[in-house]
Parts: structure tokens; sequence; C-alpha cells
């Protein structure tokens, strides 16, 4: 069953992307893995950012993703460009009953997965050939703690990431290749209610607080002008690999 809360409510919008973008280098690698054939499982495929786009170049996607908000968004994006190839199963991947594909993606989704373990034996289980795994290095909300510690006044637990799953891959007998993909670039916000909107969200700070207040005083000491609108200081640009590994 789909968890009651959705988490990815206010986000999913921003997950989706067209699906015949031709410069995405991510895209592109992973579609490397494809013939028009093959089938492909993508756990937590989200808005479906990349499943549409490897749609088009592949038989068959399954998407198992467990957010009502995604899915919708997900489904919205296949209307619109009529991408018929591509099932929906709304199911967290510990509960999900699926069969094997020839390569199972997981993109951006084990940093909050609490027994990476039996999640990572699961998918290679059902990997006919490759299992693929983009993930960034240090963990996507590694810009936060400035703010974190600003307004909670606490030190901000950091979530684990590619450079730590690769310990724990090696630890499961898991060799996989590791490539380096192009940076990306540190978040920014178009303006300053964007801004504020999205950290009040990230950070769970109710408007007129005073944590509100410590918010709002921290943003005008970490924002900075730049020319994609306001850059948070010292967030630097994410490194994105992908971690990879046959299975035939
Ligand atoms: C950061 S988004 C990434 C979405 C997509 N893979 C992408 O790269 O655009 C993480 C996604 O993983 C999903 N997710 C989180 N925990 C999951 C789990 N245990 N099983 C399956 N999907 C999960 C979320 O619902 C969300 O859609």
């Amino acid at each position: 069953m789909p968890p009651q809360d959705d988490f990815w409510k206010p986000l999913a919008p921003a997950f989706r992307a067209d699906p015949r973008r031709t410069d995405d280098p991510l895209v592109e690698r992973l579609a490397r893995e494809l013939q028009p054939g093959s089938t492909l499982l993508d756990v937590g495929g989200g808005a479906g950012r990349l499943a549409l786009a490897l749609a088009l170049r592949c038989r068959r996607v399954t998407v198992v993703e467990p957010s009502e908000s995604m899915m919708e968004e997900l489904r919205i994006g296949a209307g619109k460009e009529g991408i018929r190839n591509v099932t929906v199963v709304a199911s967290t991947w510990e509960a999900a009953t699926v069969k094997p594909a020839d390569a199972v993606l997981c993109s951006h989704v084990l940093y909050t997965v609490e027994d990476v373990d039996a999640f990572v034996r699961k998918l290679a289980a059902h990997a006919k050939k490759r299992v693929l795994l983009p993930m960034f290095m240090e963990g996507p909300q590694s810009h936060l703690p400035p703010f974190w510690e600003r307004v909670h006044r606490e030190q901000r637990a950091v979530l684990p990431a590619l450079k730590e799953l690769m310990a724990v891959l090696w630890e499961m007998g898991i060799y996989p290749d590791l490539e380096m993909l192009e940076s990306v670039p540190p978040p920014h916000y178009d303006d300053r209610d964007n801004a504020l909107r999205d950290l009040r969200f990230r950070l769970y700070v109710q408007p007129g607080t005073e944590k509100d207040r410590l918010l709002q005083r921290a943003m005008k000491e970490l924002l900075v002008e730049s020319e994609d609108g306001l850059a948070i200081m010292g967030a630097g640009s994410r490194r994105l690999g992908l971690a990879s590994w046959s299975t035939d």
C-alpha cells in the first residue's frame, strides 16, 4: 500500500522533464544499456523524469512508485507525449511483486532507504542483465545544514549517499563500475518567496513561529544574488555518479 502521507506532493511537478530532451547526459548514458527490444524496471521512478525518456528507447518500462503525486505527474507526462509502454505499480519496492527486467534502474532513491542490503539484493534479483544506480556522491540536501543549524539550533544529520553506498556494496560482495557523470549545478531559487516556501517545507517550519523568524534571518545571511536568481552561499555543484554492475 502507498504511504498515507505523500511527502512528495509539493515537489512532484519539479521532477517532470521533457521525455524527448536530447541534452541530458544521464538519459544518454542509461540509454546505452538498452536495445529497442529491452525491458526496464525503474524503482522509485518518481514523475518519470528518466522512465518516460527511456520508454522511447526500449520495449517496455515498469515503474514501481509509492507516491500518489509522483505517479499522477508521470501519468500526465505520458499522456501528453502519447507514451503507452510504461506500466506503473503503486507500491514501495520492499512490498512490490513484479517480474524481472533486462535492466533495473533506481535513481536517487537509496538515500532514505533503511535496509539498503535487502533493497539492493531485491534490485539485483530482478535484473536479468544490469543494475543501474545514479546518485549524488553527497546527500542531495547537503546545502541545508547551515539553515538547519540556525533554525533548530542543532546539527543536521547528513543522509548517506553514493560514497557510503560503495562501501555497503563492497561489504555485500558487489563490486560495481563507478562512473562520474556531469556535475549538477547547486540548487537556486527564482526569488525570495520561492526560497521561503521551499525552505519552510524542507526544514519543517510553520509560518509565523519563532523558527520561521530564525529561518528568515538565516535567509538574509545565506542567500546571495546570482545570475540564476538566489544562490546558497557555499553550496557547490553536486557530483553525480553511476554505480552499475552486470548480473547475467
Ligand atoms: C528523489 S525522487 C527520484 C525520482 C526519480 N527516480 C528521478 O530520478 O527523477 C525519489 C523517489 O523514490 C521514491 N521512493 C522512496 N522510497 C521508496 C521505496 N521504498 N520504494 C520505492 N520508491 C521509493 C519516492 O516516492 C520518490 O518518487
